[in-house]
């Protein structure tokens, strides 16, 4: 019998198994009573496990299989190590830095609209998604989500997170969801005399995000000059030949045509970008439009 259980943390046995361990110290009145309810059925059951060693478990219900009951203790262990993950994973969801109404939000939120072919093309575009999302890896393509405003770029890069977040969350899992302005300000903050931070950790800790999500390539630019303007492309370029090198996959939304953000990205960056590359293009109306109430008074 292993002593080491009486420390253990994990001592609640679950109803249908009690370990003789922990009931070898009940008064004998007790154990007398359990032992004389003939509803609890109970069978003795031998386990010997490499981490805990020889466990003898009374099964107050016939179970089977009694004789090849796996450790308890194992199981447990196992059982509060789920336990820890779910709970890990469900903070993750619920604390990703993506607009609110995106938080926890998954493709049930997604209203298909437009006519036949429209439709039959955003139903596509979905089960890519979910696919895209339920198989996600190193190695797994970029996606560039371009289109008009409101058409949904921003939800559907969020969407495909939060179901990587739910398929294939492990403990080291980070997602980063940036809009392309917020990087250029994030950097050159790491630049203000007070900083702990310097760009080159900046660039390198977003870059090794498991899953990075750069939202409006081009809009809000906050260079004034076409120089300075310049290095926040560098900036970007750098983030995703960082990628490109620890093989993690970008997933990019922009207003601009796939040929204008190819162009403003640059040889370098767009190559790499495109080695590996899913372009879906958001051509329908826009939602807000469809749905947005306008009054004219
Ligand atoms: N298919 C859809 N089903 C439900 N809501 C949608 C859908 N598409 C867009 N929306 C909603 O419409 C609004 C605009 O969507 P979103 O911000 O994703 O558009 P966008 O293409 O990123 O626009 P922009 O280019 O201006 O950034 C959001 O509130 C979003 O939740
Ligand atoms: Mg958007
Ligand atoms: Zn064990």
């Amino acid at each position: 019998m292993n002593t080491a259980y009486e420390n253990s943390s994990l001592r609640n046995p679950k109803p249908e198994l009690l370990d003789k361990t922990h009931t070898a110290g009940r008064n004998n009145s007790l154990d007398g009573l359990i032992r004389s309810m003939p509803s609890l059925n109970t069978v003795s059951v031998e386990t010997d496990c490499q981490i805990h060693g020889k466990q003898s478990w009374l099964v107050t219900k016939i179970v089977d299989n009694a004789h090849n009951i796996e450790c308890q203790k194992c199981k447990w262990e196992r059982d509060a190590y789920q336990n820890k993950v779910q709970n890990m994973q469900a903070d993750l969801l619920a604390s990703l830095e993506i607009p609110s109404e995106h938080i926890n939000a998954d493709f049930s939120q997604w209203s298909v609209g437009g006519d036949d072919q429209i439709r039959a093309r955003i139903a596509n575009i979905v089960n890519f998604s979910k696919e895209y999302a339920a198989s996600y890896r190193k190695g797994h393509a970029n996606i560039l989500l371009t289109g008009n405003t409101g058409t949904g770029k921003t939800k559907l890069a969020c969407l495909i997170a939060n179901e990587i977040v739910r398929q294939c969350y492990y403990a080291q899992m980070t997602v980063a969801f940036k809009r392309s302005g917020q990087i250029q300000q994030e950097i050159k903050a790491t630049w203000d005399k007070g900083s702990s931070d310097n760009d080159t950790a900046y660039i390198e800790r977003l870059s090794r995000s498991t899953v990075l999500i750069i939202d409006e390539v081009g809009e809000a630019d906050t260079s004034f000059s076409d120089k300075a303007a310049d290095k926040d492309r560098e900036r970007l370029s750098a983030i995703i030949d960082r990628r490109y090198q620890l093989r993690l996959p970008t997933i990019i939304t922009t207003n601009m045509t796939a040929d204008e953000f190819y162009h403003q990205m640059g040889d370098r960056a767009s190559d790499r970008l495109r080695q590996n590359l899913v372009d879906i293009s958001c051509v329908w109306p826009s939602y807000r439009i469809l749905t947005g109430k306008v009054r004219s008074l």
